[in-house]
């Protein structure tokens, strides 16, 4: 397959958000996910997320940053007539060498637990489950998800 990959910039935000409005269970929120949420976090990390491109149509695309201490993938889709070719895996590798550019050492990322396939992918990357922690959280203010069959309302 001749898939193209690029660093995602603030002009792909329609097809990005076309995708993830595509793909069931992806934890997409009104603020954060909007194009001025997307805007203000690729511009406080412009070389750590990517698109997949085929024929010009954005078919993946992952969501990577850093808070100068530690690095955090958002979120990362590919289409489903895409999957299982690879195009996942090429846009993890080339957010973490990004991110190591940037000096950073370790990556976490969230995964609903009710998420098998998502949950799969990430045990073949390596990226293990910490049973030590508790992820703990506090919205400052109110959000506004889109359905989502993984998340326990
Ligand atoms: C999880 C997801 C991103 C994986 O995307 P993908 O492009 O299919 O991933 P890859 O192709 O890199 O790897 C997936 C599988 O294809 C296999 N694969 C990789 N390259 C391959 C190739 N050239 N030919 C055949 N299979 C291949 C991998 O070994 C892996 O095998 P597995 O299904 O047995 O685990 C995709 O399924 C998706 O978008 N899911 C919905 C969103 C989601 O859940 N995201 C994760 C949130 S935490």
């Amino acid at each position: 397959m001749n898939m193209e990959y690029k660093v995602m910039t603030e002009s792909d935000y329609d097809g990005v958000y076309e995708l993830w409005t595509n793909t069931p269970g992806m934890g997409i929120n009104n603020t954060d996910d909007s194009r001025e949420g997307i805007k203000k976090y690729i511009k406080r990390n412009p070389t750590t997320s990517f698109v997949a491109l085929f024929e010009g149509q954005i078919v993946g695309a992952i969501l990577a940053g850093h808070d100068g201490r530690r690095g955090f993938i958002q979120h990362i889709a590919v289409l489903s007539e895409f999957r299982k070719h690879g195009v996942a895996s090429t846009l993890v590798n080339k957010a973490m060498n990004a991110l190591e550019e940037e000096g950073i050492h370790k990556v976490a990322l969230l995964t609903f637990k009710k998420n098998a396939l998502g949950n799969s992918f990430w045990d073949k990357m390596g990226f293990t489950v910490r049973e030590d922690v508790y992820y703990r959280n506090k919205n400052i203010h109110e959000l506004e998800y889109r359905a989502n069959p993984y998340r326990n309302e």
